[in-house]
């Protein structure tokens, strides 16, 4: 399983890379427009940090133009996959992109009935979004296991990968579900090692550990 980071931050993507925790990068519009600098630029330090496929959307709708912005924006670098909406309009686009040998990463899919015609296709990986249903108070865990079940049905090359994950809770849901992928953005990562009750069982254990008489403990942590 491939974990991505979903971030367009260089220093988190440094950061996370030294735990392992960088197989590619999702960035988007949002994510570009945060850091507030020449997104060309950025996507160039970006590819360049990273082995691993970084996905970068075009920012139009019309397919003429997503066209020929992909074609160009594919060029920056060689591990760039290219970010489609999925749509109408996504399709046109794709189907031309893939008769061009470029990588895409079909996006913004919401129910698993829209990366259909793109799992087909064959498009690299098909992004399903799940924090952003469940905002709505509505669950798409079971979107899931029923877009990874389709990809196997329909013998497709396509990755399910697994998008817009807020809390572990969705990271763990993501994997049982069968995803090929999942992007992880960096404030999930936090939610993670900042359970209150690791900081509390770590304290207790340390704080136990110093009523034992200091020439043992010094004994055991200079231990050589
Ligand atoms: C995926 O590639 C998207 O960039 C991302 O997961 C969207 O997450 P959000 O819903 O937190 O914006």
């Amino acid at each position: 399983m491939e974990f991505f980071i979903d971030t367009a931050s260089i220093t988190d993507i440094k950061k996370y890379k030294a735990l392992g925790l960088v197989d590619g990068v999702t960035t988007n519009p949002a994510l570009l427009a945060k850091e507030g600098k020449s997104p060309i630029e950025q996507i160039s330090e970006i590819t360049a940090l990273v082995d691993g496929p970084v996905s970068v959307e075009v920012t139009y709708t019309e397919p003429d133009k997503m066209v020929a912005q992909a074609k160009k924006l594919c060029k920056l670098a060689d591990n760039i996959v290219i970010k489609v909406p999925c749509s109408f309009a996504g399709l046109d686009t794709a189907i031309r992109l893939k008769a061009e040998g470029i990588k895409m990463n079909a996006t913004l899919v919401f129910h698993p009935s829209q990366a259909v015609p793109f799992i087909k296709l064959g498009v690299e990986y098909a992004s399903l979004f799940i924090g952003r249903v469940e905002d709505f108070g509505l669950s798409n865990v079971e979107a899931i296991y029923a877009m990874s079940a389709s990809i196997e049905e329909m013998g497709s090359p396509t990755k399910l990968l697994s998008a817009s994950i807020r809390n572990p809770d969705y990271l763990m849901e993501a994997i049982e579900g069968g995803s090929d992928a999942i992007t992880v953005p960096p404030v999930c990562w936090e939610k993670v090692y900042s359970n209150p009750l690791f900081a509390l069982g770590e304290k207790e254990f340390l704080d136990s550990w110093r009523g034992l008489d200091e020439s043992m403990r010094v004994e055991y942590e200079s231990i050589d």
